[in-house]
C-alpha cells in the first residue's frame, strides 16, 4: 500500500517535471533564434567555448589556413555547430595564426 502511494506520487511528480521542462525548451528556442539575429557571438568567444570542451584549446597558430578548413569539417561535428557558427570560429582562426 505504501510502495503503491509513493509510485503515483513518482510519476505525477515525473509527468509535471516533463511538462515544464517541455514548456521551458520552447521558451528558450523561441529566445534563441531571436537571440541569435540581434546579438551573435563572434568567432573568438564561440572558440573559447566550444573548443575547449572536449580538450585543451587549440591555438590558431597551430595549423595553416588548409589545415584549419580540414579540422573544422571534423570539428564542426563533433562540436555540433551551426554552418554559421563554424565560419565565424574558422575566420577567427584563419584571422589569427
Ligand atoms: C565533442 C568533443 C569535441 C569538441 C567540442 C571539439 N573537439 Fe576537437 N577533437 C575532439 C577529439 C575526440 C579529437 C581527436 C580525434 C579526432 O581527430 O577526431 C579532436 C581533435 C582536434 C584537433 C586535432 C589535433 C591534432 O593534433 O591533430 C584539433 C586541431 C581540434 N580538435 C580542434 C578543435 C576546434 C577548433 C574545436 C571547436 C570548433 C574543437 N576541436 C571542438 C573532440 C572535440
Amino acid at each position: 500500500m505504501k510502495t503503491h502511494t509513493s509510485s503515483v506520487r513518482f510519476w505525477t511528480l515525473a509527468v509535471a517535471t516533463v511538462t515544464s521542462l517541455s514548456v521551458a525548451a520552447a521558451c528558450t528556442s523561441t529566445g534563441t533564434s531571436t537571440g541569435t539575429s540581434s546579438v551573435s557571438p563572434s568567432g573568438t568567444e564561440l572558440w573559447s567555448q566550444h573548443c575547449s570542451r572536449c580538450h585543451n584549446i587549440r591555438s590558431p597558430s597551430e595549423f595553416s589556413d588548409s589545415e584549419w578548413d580540414a579540422v573544422m569539417l571534423h570539428m564542426r561535428i563533433r562540436a555540433d555547430l551551426t554552418g554559421g557558427e563554424a565560419r565565424s570560429i574558422l575566420a577567427f582562426l584563419k584571422a589569427s595564426n
